[in-house]
């Protein structure tokens, strides 16, 4: 079978941010929209966690904000198709995850193939799920970093973007590691962000290649 080839659109974008949490990967590809290094507009900020600090930053920033509380749905599967929907809705060209703590179904990546990154706090393949920082230190090795990728079905294990490596220091404890990695996901989420939108991602089978600026 011939190789699935994917090239990324080049064109002012609309994004979907997923959160769960404090938001700072959010703030990031944000503030990189303001200064104009992404050309795109974040027009949904979406959450399963009602009181997540994310949604509330997004709500100050003028952001459109939507909260679906999973317990209202009999599954899983019907709780993606209605974020689906709300992302179908507003035309939505590409959702980032960016400390979205659920897992999306296989329906939910299939709708949006290639339409999905992630970022990860450690070197994948290495250190999938999470508390990630912690296993690196405990494991011993001598480099961690980040990842952004495109989530496919097998959780964290999407086709590669960018990455950065960060040392692990010896007295590192959990929190510096993790402080180290996310000044560094700070970095490369909102580069993959500004990549994809200029068209300049092509993905060939779990390759991603960056092409030059024409
Ligand atoms: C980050 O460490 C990210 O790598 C992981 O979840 C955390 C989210 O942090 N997926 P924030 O909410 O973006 O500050």
């Amino acid at each position: 079978m011939a190789e699935e080839t994917f090239i990324s659109p080049k064109k002012r974008g609309r994004i979907a941010v997923f959160l769960s949490g404090r938001g700072s990967n959010f703030r990031a590809i944000h503030d990189a929209i303001l200064t104009g290094r992404i050309n795109a507009d974040i027009a949904l900020v979406f959450s399963n966690v009602e009181d997540a600090p994310g949604l509330q930053t997004a709500r100050e920033r003028g952001l459109e904000t939507l909260y679906l509380n999973p317990k209202l749905y009999p599954n899983r599967e019907e709780y993606d198709k209605e974020a689906v929907k709300e992302a179908r809705k507003r035309a939505i060209d590409l959702i980032c995850l960016a400390g979205y703590m659920r897992i999306l179904t296989p329906y939910f990546c299939r709708e949006f193939r290639h339409r999905i990154m992630n970022i990860h706090p450690a070197l994948l393949p290495s250190f999938p799920g999470l508390h990630v920082q912690k296993k690196a230190i405990d494991w011993g090795v001598r480099y961690s970093g980040a990842t952004v990728h495109f989530v496919a079905e097998e959780v964290d294990m999407g086709p590669i973007i960018l990455q950065a490596v960060v040392p692990v220091l010896q007295d590192d404890t959990e929190e510096t590691l993790s402080a180290r990695i996310l000044k560094e996901e700070h970095k490369i989420y909102p580069e993959a962000v500004r990549l994809f939108f200029e068209g300049r991602l092509e993905v060939r089978g779990r390759r991603v290649f960056i092409r030059e600026n024409d």
